[in-house]
């Protein structure tokens, strides 16, 4: 694994994105894997900016999301197709049918699952997965627990996850329960994976995940460090505990 400190989020956010308009470079119909929250908005910022001087297309390129809640709309600005959209999408240059991202509010969720898998199949894997780090040690939203589960499939947010996500809500209590999920065995199976980590609220898990010499369930992260081929790049602040261990 390879850990790339960087001093502030700033600067994480323009890494992240020439890391990805790189592989984009090297391969114009990359299967990107892409991640929400807090921590790669910067890095979309980037991406568009260099979209915008001409250096990089995304007209071939073929994105997976790695989750949605179940039962927000696309339309409901707390979902992630909004967020996608909003942040991302609908300033770059990228068709519609490339997009894919779990339908959270499908008759069959099961069924929507299953359908996800499919699609990600019929390119074989991802290429490059973005993610993100819950400070539970979750990626995507598969969260801690006795066991982890390979494909797409429907999660319970653990009350941590719910907490650090209302702050995306106008209350708590409208963080949904549920989402769907991209599975361990899928995240593993990507050709290469880049984990943006910033703030100090993720010190602690990061000095954990790094610090692990096992695999565990109970910190979903600590499979990564079985990846042939994982980047991380942390701001200063995420790597505060870890700082002088090179
Ligand atoms: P964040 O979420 O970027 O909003 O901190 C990360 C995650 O939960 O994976």
């Amino acid at each position: 694994m390879k850990v790339i400190v960087v001093k502030d989020y700033t600067e994480l956010s323009k890494k992240a994105a020439f890391f990805v308009a790189e592989e984009i470079k090297k391969k114009p119909d990359l299967v990107l894997g892409l991640a929400t929250g807090s921590t790669p908005l910067g890095m979309y910022r980037e991406l568009v900016k260099l979209f915008q001087n001409g250096e990089v297309d995304f007209s071939r390129v073929i994105t997976f999301n790695l989750d949605e809640y179940v039962g927000l709309s696309p339309e409901d600005k707390n979902s992630y197709h909004y967020y996608m959209f909003e942040n991302f999408f609908k300033h770059i240059n990228i068709p519609p049918e490339n997009i894919h991202i779990p339908n959270g509010i499908a008759d069959d969720i099961e069924e929507e699952c299953r359908r996800y898998d499919e699609e990600i199949l019929k390119y074989e894997r991802i290429d490059l997965q973005i993610l993100g780090i819950g400070i539970n040690g979750h990626i995507g939203f598969n969260e801690p627990g006795d066991e982890l589960i390979t494909s797409t499939h429907v999660t319970e947010l653990s009350e941590e996850t719910r907490k650090a996500n209302s702050k995306f809500f106008e209350s708590p209590d409208e963080v949904p329960r549920f989402a769907i999920t991209m599975g361990l065995g899928t995240i593993m199976k990507a050709r290469k994976i880049l984990l943006l980590a910033s703030g100090k609220e993720k010190a602690k898990i990061i000095f954990e995940f790094l610090g692990e010499e096992s695999v565990s369930t109970k910190v979903p992260a600590s499979f990564l460090l079985i990846h042939p081929d994982v980047t991380c790049i942390i701001d200063e602040k995420a790597a505060q505990l870890i700082k002088g261990q090179g």
